[in-house]
């Protein structure tokens, strides 16, 4: 690895405190999964729902890179994935520590779909390395130097139809995390030992006085400190290279600086999926709304970011090209509920609510939080039973004796207010079904483990 393509006080903290925390002793306890990771979403936002996939010996291989990819998180949930596919999944990291724990999990878990490397990421265009359809990059870009080289280096080797999905920090949802780094900067002046610099803002946290901004927002973290022990706290308060991005200088970076499109946020988390990225979330009053939809998409966004004020992340897709999103303008595409239980409990008040509004409370696992609600029409409701996972958008208009153009008017509502949660996707007929996590994990416990 070339001293000049990583920043030496970066790869020192990655091969101390290896990130984020392991323990092969918790892989039997289940995966830890991302939604930008789902095959299922980046099939529809990614794919235009007709992602390259293959069965084993047939196909071209599906090719995925994960660069920063740490202690294997995102590694591990695309090889359990793609474990019955024809597809590599490719690590990359600088850290060898790192790199030994991910090969660890992935061993224990008998994945022979993983290849490794032990790189700097921008390295990446001199590897003469085969291009990906998608690459992963979560938490790794605003620790570079430079950004942009980093995301030219990760462009170099995307094909050309294919799908990033990139983790940026969010900076007015880390303020308090900023104002502890500078405060740590001062603190740790002439301390080089780096457990002794941990010791020292471990020793400092509990008297943060009640109106610090860090312990002002002190619950959103709990956890992750908890969890994480010492090498999260090197990596939230003691990072020596560490930048974050509100909304138009996240576009600026990856559309001005890099050339490519921003296709969606993902989010990982309730507070930072598509939905939290839109004023109308925020803003009750009729009239500042309607000047508010009047701006530009990402001045509606910075307003929705500044409303929230705690988007201490941004997850997104990124690509060559905007039009990689599945629509129904599609009718060969087939729409399915991401969650089957929720048309069940749909169809289970058909009668009692027949021509009433619907509300249902919607929690998507690590997406979005909402209220969903729509009148229970006959045609709605016919709509939504033929929704079955297998019959095209045609083949279910083609059930109803109705015009196409109609349907659709009625359809379109229905699939938005499901999609606007990740609850109803679309997909061609050639997408495999990808095994749920749950299914997943079992099939780890019971046959490879
Ligand atoms: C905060 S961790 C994120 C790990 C993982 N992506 C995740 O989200 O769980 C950042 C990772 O990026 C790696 N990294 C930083 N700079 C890098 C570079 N220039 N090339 C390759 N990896 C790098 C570090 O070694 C570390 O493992």
């Amino acid at each position: 690895m070339k001293e000049s393509s990583y920043l030496k006080k970066v790869k020192e903290q990655y091969e101390n405190y290896p990130y984020p925390k392991r323990e092969l002793k918790d892989e039997k306890g289940g995966m830890y999964t991302s939604n930008s990771e789902n095959l299922t979403r980046l099939n529809h936002y990614g794919f235009k729902g007709d992602m390259p996939l293959f069965k084993k010996n047939k196909g071209k291989p599906f090719r995925v890179l994960v660069a920063g990819a740490g202690t294997g998180d995102a590694v591990i949930h695309m090889a359990e994935q793609l474990r019955d596919f024809n597809a590599k999944v490719v690590y990359l990291d600088m850290s060898q520590a790192s790199m030994r724990v991910a090969k660890k999990r992935a061993k224990m878990r008998k994945l022979k779909n993983i290849d490794w490397i032990l790189n700097s990421l921008l390295e990446l265009p001199n590897m003469q390395i085969k291009k990906f359809h998608y690459i992963s990059c979560t938490g790794v870009l605003h620790h570079l130097e430079s950004p942009i080289e980093g995301l030219n280096a990760l462009k170099s080797v995307l094909k050309k139809s294919g799908v990033m999905s990139i983790m940026v920090y969010g900076l007015y949802g880390r303020t308090g995390i900023y104002q502890m780094q500078e405060l740590m900067k001062l603190v740790n002046k002439n301390e080089n030992n780096m457990q002794k610099k941990v010791d020292n803002i471990k020793n400092m946290l509990p008297t943060l006085p009640a109106k610090n901004w860090f312990k002002r927002d002190e619950k959103t973290w709990r956890e992750k400190l908890i969890q994480g022990g010492d090498i999260e706290i090197y990596d939230m308060f003691l990072h020596s290279q560490d930048r974050a991005y509100t909304v138009p200088q996240l576009y600026d970076y990856i559309e001005e600086q890099g050339g490519l499109k921003i296709i969606e946020f993902i989010g990982s988390s309730a507070h930072t999926g598509k939905l939290a990225y839109r004023p109308e979330n925020y803003i009750r009053n009729e009239n500042i709304l309607k000047k508010v939809k009047k701006l530009s998409k990402i001045e509606q966004q910075s307003v929705a970011e500044l409303m929230a004020g705690t988007f201490n992340t941004h997850t997104f897709y990124v690509a060559n090209k905007a039009d990689t999103v599945a629509s129904t303008r599609d009718f060969d595409l087939i729409p399915y509920f991401t969650a089957p239980m929720l048309k069940n409990m749909i169809l289970e008040r058909k009668n009692s609510h027949l021509n009433k509004i619907l509300k249902l409370n919607i929690e998507a696992d690590k997406g979005p939080k909402g209220l969903l609600q729509f009148e229970m029409t006959p045609l709605r409701i016919k709509l939504i039973e033929l929704v079955d996972g297998k019959r095209s958008i045609n083949k279910i208009f083609d059930l109803i004796d109705l015009d196409n153009k109609e349907l659709l008017k009625t359809f379109d509502p229905i699939y938005m207010m499901f999609h606007n949660f990740d609850l109803m996707l679309l997909k061609s007929k050639k997408f495999p079904r990808i095994l749920t996590t749950y299914e997943m994990q079992e099939r780890f416990i019971t046959k490879y483990l």
